[in-house]
């Protein structure tokens, strides 16, 4: 998805832009643009395909003087094709504003008329050029007054950046429902879209809020809204750029499996009660009582977090004895649903920018219904929308496959049953047991990554079959969806995920030796139905490469290959077996020769509908 780096100080902008740039580029993008000021002047540069490929001194020759101010951004098309005039930066008509935007404005094409019809000439097809002649318009003298007014004339989602010679040595930046963050550096200032792009230089950040404004200097900021000034925090940003690079690994998505035993850790360190067998959850900011009155979940969230959210509706029912039902915000958003009193919505989001979820969020907030975020990015929208939540604390994921998210959200599920369930019925010696089995969780994680080299070699055997199926029954079965789902989007090679009971309904009717089956079995009280399926299709000519708990034998005549996990909780075993998935789907796409980190026609985190 689209990224923003701005900068204003007294170092080199084109490196400073440069190497931000670098860093959103695992937001996913086609294209990418700077704009940089010289002497009253706006000088700008707009290129189609990978940033990673240009150096400095490429940056050098096109720039031959040295800007302290300027803007940058990576383009992923959604009006107008991917080419170098619809990247950003937008000009407007008399080349003195430039702007970048991420999001969509919804209501572009009569604005777009209504602006031609005043004189104004468009370039691109974009939607965001829009806001440069709008601006134009407005303007008359003080940038953020003309910023409130093409605020009450956008309609639609915006984090934008505005560079302008008519006021040298300034920035501006305006956000409604795409993430705009103020960097506060020393003796400079960024504007970015992702801390990550500029947590090499600072650490003291503000979020921005819907509807805010701001204006910066090298040395000042001053923030406002569509009423008037309005007074911001600066926080402090966490992790570090070290934790942004690959650290040895070929790829992040290689490196972000690997981290999963540190992962899991930090998802339940200082919250394990053993005194009361529970756990403590400090963001919850619902009392006692309110918790303790839920009578159902709804789970709203997209794509693998969705999938943690279906192990989390079985782990509500076990644990706490809560109905649950888990719903894609995309759908959710629109229909006429019905939550009745003492619901419970969560909504689930790794990067907390994703557009569907944001808006089931914001629908559900609406109707009245407390809503709780789990997401992995602090500050993120959904994170500061629902305001109260469980974050992963899983650090920066930039694999646009999603892994070690995945885990800790079925971790922090995991957690917050314990908890809802020992408000219950749970024992405390079932929620010892429990605490137990989340405590031993990143060594069993740790064992299993140790035989990675065993994944590799199947991958080798298989990767050139062009369909796959993954079946899986109860804990297992968001596991095989989650597999399924891993190998597509990384591998491009078809494959589905189904309830193993399923098979026999249809879909058996695919099974030849073309098509292998990867098999969900560790130890379950219904494992003798799983091998049922799974003889059905070893009766087809079908593979079978299955995933079973150690030292347990009851795969050995109905595999072709096995991967063996370690023994746990059965409500924490999927947190186990799709440790193997991930790594099958990683090594296929390898020997595939797929680019794993940005798969094509994906996005990190998906910002528009
Ligand atoms: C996961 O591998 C995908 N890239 C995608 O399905 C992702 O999980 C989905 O877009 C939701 O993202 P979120 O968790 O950031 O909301």
């Amino acid at each position: 998805m689209c990224g923003i780096i701005a900068y204003v100080g007294s170092k080199d902008a084109r490196s400073v832009l440069l190497e931000g740039l670098k860093r959103l580029e695992y937001r996913g993008y086609d294209s990418w643009g700077l704009v940089f000021l010289n002497e009253e002047r706006l000088v700008s540069l707009k290129r189609v395909g990978k940033i990673s490929q240009v150096g400095s001194d490429a940056l050098e020759d096109e720039f031959s003087f040295s800007p302290h101010i300027g803007v940058g951004h990576t383009r992923w098309a959604t009006h107008g094709a991917p080419n170098e005039t619809n990247a950003h930066p937008h000009f407007d008509c008399h080349h003195q504003l430039g702007i970048v935007h991420n999001g969509i404005i919804e209501n572009y094409l009569p604005l777009k008329k209504e602006l031609e019809k005043q004189g104004h000439v468009f370039q691109s097809e974009t939607d965001s050029e829009v806001i440069a002649h709008l601006l134009e318009e407005c303007y008359s003298g003080d940038m953020v007054d003309a910023l409130r007014q093409i605020m009450l004339r956008l309609v639609g989602t915006f984090g934008l950046t505005v560079i302008s010679s008519l006021h040298p040595g300034m920035l501006y930046g305006a956000r409604r429902g795409s993430p705009l963050i103020v960097g506060v550096g020393d003796g400079e200032m960024f504007l970015t879209s992702d801390v990550g792009a500029i947590v090499s230089h600072t650490r003291q950040v503000i979020y921005l809020e819907d509807n805010e404004i701001v204006s910066i200097s090298s040395d000042s900021f001053s923030t406002s809204n569509l009423n008037g000034m309005v007074k911001k925090k600066i926080e402090e940003v966490t992790f570090d750029a070290v934790s942004l690079n690959r650290g040895g690994y070929d790829h992040f998505m290689l490196k972000e499996i690997f981290e999963q035993p540190e992962s899991l850790y930090n998802a339940f360190r200082g919250r394990l009660d053993y005194q009361m067998a529970t756990v403590k959850l400090g963001g919850l900011d619902l009392t006692f009582s309110e918790l303790q009155e839920v009578q159902r979940i709804k789970i709203l969230a997209c794509g693998t977090a969705w999938h943690a959210g279906l192990v989390g509706k079985y782990l509500f029912e076990d644990l706490a004895g809560i109905w649950t039902d888990v719903e894609y915000a995309s759908e959710f958003r629109y229909r006429n649903f019905v939550l009745p009193d003492k619901t419970l919505v969560l909504a689930i989001s790794q990067s907390g920018e994703t557009a569907d979820t944001l808006a089931a969020v914001s629908e559900a907030k609406q109707k009245g219904v407390k809503v709780l975020g789990i997401c992995n990015v602090v500050g993120s929208s959904i994170a500061r929308q629902c305001r109260r939540g469980v974050y992963l604390h899983a650090g920066p994921e930039i694999g646009v496959a999603s892994t070690k998210a995945f885990t800790s959200q079925v971790l922090v599920l995991t957690l917050l049953a314990l908890y809802l369930g020992r408000q219950r019925n749970l024992s405390r010696r079932q929620g010892l047991v429990t605490l137990n089995a989340i405590e031993a969780l990143p060594e069993l994680a740790r064992r299993t990554l140790k035989k990675a080299y065993l994944l590799e070699e199947i991958a080798q055997a298989t990767y050139a079959h062009t369909n796959f199926l993954y079946i899986g029954r109860e804990y297992q079965y968001p596991i095989a969806l989650e597999g399924a789902l891993k190998l597509k989007e990384i591998s491009y090679v078809h494959a589905e995920g189904l309830p193993a009971a399923e098979l026999k309904h249809g879909i058996i009717a695919l099974i030849d030796e073309q098509m292998p089956t990867v098999v969900l079995a560790p130890e379950s009280p219904i494992l003798d139905k799983t091998k049922s399926n799974v003889a059905e299709i070893r009766a087809r000519q079908g593979r079978i490469i299955s995933v079973i708990t150690e030292a347990n034998r009851e795969m050995d005549d109905l595999s072709d290959f096995k991967f063996s996990i370690p023994r746990t909780t059965e409500f924490l075993t999927p947190i186990l077996s799709v440790i193997p998935l991930q790594l099958l789907a990683y090594y296929i796409a390898v020997l595939r020769g797929c680019d794993v980190d940005k798969p094509r026609n994906l996005a990190k985190s998906v910002t528009v509908e």
